[in-house]
């Protein structure tokens, strides 16, 4: 039986793909480090109490004697490190908890790993199939003109306390593959929308307000550019490099799929509009839509070659976006409580210092 460390598996992405790896891995144990931060909550895997392969542990992973305690207990095959804090306006708004966890958290990790993993091993060499996988961001790269695409070869150009601590955790990781042999592979992916995102990333906040009739803010012109991947993929994508990856290599994921952010404020508006019907007084929800003052250095344009992962792995999108914005929409109607728990005093502090007079 194979033993997966999985860090930050009760938040967006982790917990999708917690689900995905005992399903498709029936030999697998799954071990969740997580702090539960304000993103991180474990009914994003209710029902899972029960499962024998499945053990959640509530900790940090800066946490040093906690992380090699883990290694030393459960003596893991591979890592998949998800755990961040993942929010570029809340960088901004306070880049500490940024440094800490997306860097400090990631040596600390890669420190527990490279005492585990070589130590076993009299020549130092690395165990083989053992398996880190570092998951990273597009947003490593900075920011694209009207063309272009970002590949493997992008030089860095972090340019948020977010992407900027995102792209250190990478640098490390690819310097213990390079320097210790451990057998890393990075992954970076495009903007992931879907079931389990936290309200304050655009796609469910606007469903949110939208749903109940609060203004929909939109930053600056609203002519950003995403690359949005439906949250499934991402974790099919890393599931493949986890099976099929060769260690060292990097692999950009992406949905093909880039849109303006007022285009999709446009769908999720006209899809709960057929759904649900129009407001109380008969008007449309793109009529919530307000301009708002835009995020400091926002980044204009962000799209995905990810032609690496296709050709020599096989992978590709599956779910159209299409489809995958009326399952998201679908998945929080039918998800209200959800919605209502996550919105909580602390939710409504956010949104009332990011959004008020903005
Ligand atoms: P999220 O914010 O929804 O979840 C983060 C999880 O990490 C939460 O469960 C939180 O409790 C946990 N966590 C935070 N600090 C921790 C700590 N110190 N110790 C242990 N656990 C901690 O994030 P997400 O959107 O699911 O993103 C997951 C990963 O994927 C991140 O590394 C992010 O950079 C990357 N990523 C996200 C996207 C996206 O569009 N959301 C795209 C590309 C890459
Ligand atoms: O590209 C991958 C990244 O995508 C991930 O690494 C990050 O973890 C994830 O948060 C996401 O970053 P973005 O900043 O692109 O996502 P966000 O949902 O915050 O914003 C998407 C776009 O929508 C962006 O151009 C800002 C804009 N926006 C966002 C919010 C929350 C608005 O116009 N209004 C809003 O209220």
């Amino acid at each position: 039986m194979k033993t997966i460390l999985l860090t930050g598996g009760c938040g967006f992405i982790g917990s999708n793909f917690v689900r995905m790896a005992l399903a498709r891995f029936p030999d697998c144990r799954v071990v969740n480090l997580d702090k539960l931060t304000y993103a991180g909550n474990p009914t994003n895997l209710a029902g899972l109490e029960a499962e024998p392969r499945y053990r959640f542990v509530h900790g940090d992973i800066c946490d040093q004697a906690l992380v090699d305690g883990l290694f030393s207990e459960e003596g893991f095959d591979a890592v998949v490190h998800f755990a961040a804090e993942s929010h570029v306006d809340r960088s901004i708004e306070g880049p500490g908890e940024f440094i800490r966890t997306n860097i400090t958290g990631t040596f600390t990790l890669l420190e527990a790993t490279r005492r585990a993993w070589l130590a076993a091993t009299k020549d130092q060499s690395p165990i083989a199939n053992h398996r880190f996988v570092h998951v990273s961001t597009d947003e490593v790269y900075g920011s694209l003109g009207d063309t272009g695409h970002f590949t493997e070869e992008t030089p860095y150009d972090p340019r948020s306390p977010y992407s900027a601590s995102k792209a250190s955790s990478d640098h490390l990781a690819r310097a213990y593959q390079h320097t210790y042999g451990l057998p890393v592979l990075v992954t970076n992916c495009s903007n992931n929308y879907g079931p389990y995102q936290f309200p304050e990333k655009l796609i469910p906040l606007i469903i949110n307000n939208a749903y109940t009739g609060k203004e929909l803010p939109v930053y600056g012109d609203g002519k950003n550019v995403r690359d949005w991947l439906f949250v499934e993929d991402h974790c099919e994508a890393l599931l493949t490099v986890l099976e099929k990856g060769t260690p060292g290599e990097t692999y950009n994921i992406g949905g093909n799929n880039e849109r303006q952010n007022i285009e999709i404020v446009h769908t999720v508006c006209d899809l709960l509009d057929q759904r649900c019907g129009t407001l109380p007084g008969g008007q449309d929800r793109r009529s919530l839509i307000i301009f708002v003052k835009d995020r400091p250095g926002h980044d204009r344009r962000y799209a995905i070659d990810a032609a690496k992962i296709r050709d020599e792995l096989g992978w590709k999108p599956t779910v159209t976006f299409e489809e995958g914005i009326r399952r998201t929409i679908d998945w929080y109607l039918a998800n209200e409580e959800w919605m209502a728990s996550v919105v909580d005093g602390s939710y409504r502090e956010y949104y009332n210092r990011m959004y008020t007079q903005r």
